[in-house]
């Protein structure tokens, strides 16, 4: 499959680079150039599939030019084998709705789902490679430990982990700074994500550094990612009654988790509604409920993963908002980028509303949420999470309503505790953790220290 850059249809990309660089040079997202699309009699004889059997069939167009099939075959049982449930994830009745379930990884959180074949997708790379790379991402907490997990103990690779110091939850940090293995470097940085995330963003602008470490990155706008989470959404629809309109709510940060959904119905999973479902910090749910894109101040919220302003995603929304014009949506994102504002035409929010719904929670209705749902079923909600289900006592959507659970409630156990006074441990499997000694660096918010700190240990 061939891919171009949001920002300049006029090169092709293969799926490597595509992989490999994650931002393209010109700024913009790599998306495909066009999509393998599924009738509803391919779904039909999808449905006696496992999870790993479907996600060989959905993942391997995209990447068909980097792997062959039976290779990739083999990437996705090992990658899923790490799993604690056997079909990955698990759809759970929670009232009149169903929660999605995709935190049964090794590190908690849906992130797992994509980021253990990203650890094998850099292994099949640098087998027939032979280079070093090194992987650099800013975490709000629970991206780093997947990507940590993924890549501890992987030739030819290390990964420098960025973490805002005190911001990240004991069990969050302590799930990063416990592998105890040689190519793993944590590093807390003297600020907040945003601060981490330009640290990082800085880094990869900088072609010299960027280039003389051979710099990685796994965040959230990498292509690789999003096909991966797209699977999920078609593995949910096969397991429920199709007769009924399907509908997603997903807790929405930088739009990429969402848009795997929107990329599944481009491909015709027919997905009636997705809702974005935001906390306070809520640009997205104000663009899609009213055409107001405007970026604010980031507040501290007891969803941290979804503190987020820039959704970083959503300049691929906005090419599809634009009919696919490459000038357009490079003018735009640059507006953005120096106004801090995108205004929506009344024609583009139609256009966004035929697949997007939002909705936004404060922090009393999130722990109101996670109490309600706690005492009518006996099911704990992680904050973000909770965000997603309450969507839908906003929003009034008839048909196979659908939550997708993000983490597992034992990594945010404040919000928890303050909502219904009820500790929520780790998994058996991770208890140890909490007794491992952790390794990791202090270093102040400053560009220079911390390429300083990342050259000495290449
Ligand atoms: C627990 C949790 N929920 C939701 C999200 C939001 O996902 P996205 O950034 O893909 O919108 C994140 C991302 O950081 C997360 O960690």
């Amino acid at each position: 499959m061939d891919y171009i850059s949001t920002r300049n249809k006029s090169k092709s990309f293969k799926f490597q680079d595509v992989f490999i660089k994650g931002l393209a040079d010109d700024g913009g997202l790599y998306i495909p150039k066009s999509l393998h699309k599924y009738s509803q009699n391919d779904l039909e004889g999808f449905k006696k599939l496992n999870y790993a059997e479907l996600a060989k069939k959905i993942i391997y167009p995209f990447i068909d030019d980097f792997i062959n099939e039976e290779h990739l075959s083999k990437i996705i049982d090992k990658s899923y084998s790490v799993f604690r449930k056997k079909d990955v994830v698990e759809l759970v009745e929670v009232g009149d709705r169903s929660v999605l379930e995709l935190f049964h990884g090794p590190t908690l959180a849906f992130k797992d789902i994509a980021m253990q074949l990203l650890g094998n997708f850099y292994e099949h790379y640098l087998d027939k490679a032979n280079e070093k790379i090194n992987i650099v991402v800013a975490t709000s907490g629970d991206t780093g430990a997947a990507a940590i997990d993924a890549i501890k103990g992987k030739k030819n690779v290390n990964i420098f982990v960025l973490h805002p110091d005190n911001r990240v939850s004991p069990v969050q940090r302590k799930l990063m700074t416990t592998s105890n293995e040689k190519n793993v470097f944590n590093i807390a940085v003297n600020g907040n994500f945003d601060d981490c995330q330009n640290l990082v963003k800085a880094m990869f602008a900088d072609k010299s550094f960027s280039g003389s470490i051979n710099m990685s990155g796994v965040n959230s706008i990498n292509w690789a990612r999003i096909i991966a989470q797209s699977v999920y959404y078609f593995y949910t629809y096969l397991q429920t009654d199709n007769k009924k309109p399907i509908n997603f709510s997903v807790p929405t940060g930088n739009f990429g988790d969402v848009y795997a959904g929107y990329l599944a119905k481009k491909m015709g999973l027919p997905i009636n509604k997705l809702i974005v479902a935001t906390n306070q910090n809520d640009i997205l749910h104000r663009a899609i409920s009213k055409g107001e894109y405007n970026v604010e101040t980031v507040s501290e919220t007891i969803s941290p993963s979804m503190d987020i302003q820039i959704a970083s995603n959503f300049e691929r929304l906005i090419y599809d908002l634009n009919n696919h014009d490459d000038s357009k949506t490079a003018s735009d994102m640059k507006d953005i980028k120096e106004k801090e504002k995108y205004n929506i035409s009344k024609e583009k929010l139609k256009k966004i509303n035929n697949d997007f719904l939002s909705s936004r929670m404060d922090e009393k209705e999130i722990l109101k949420t996670i109490k309600d749902v706690y005492e009518k079923y006996k099911v704990v909600l992680d904050p973000h999470t909770a965000i997603g289900y309450g969507a839908f006592d906003k929003l009034d959507l008839d048909g196979n309503n659908i939550v997708l659970a993000t983490a597992h409630p034992c990594k945010f156990p404040e919000a928890i505790e303050k909502a219904i006074s009820l500790k929520s441990n780790l998994p058996k499997e991770l208890m140890f953790i909490l007794d491992e000694k952790e390794d990791y660096d202090m270093i102040d918010n400053n560009l220079e220290k911390i390429k300083k700190h990342i050259k000495a240990r290449i």
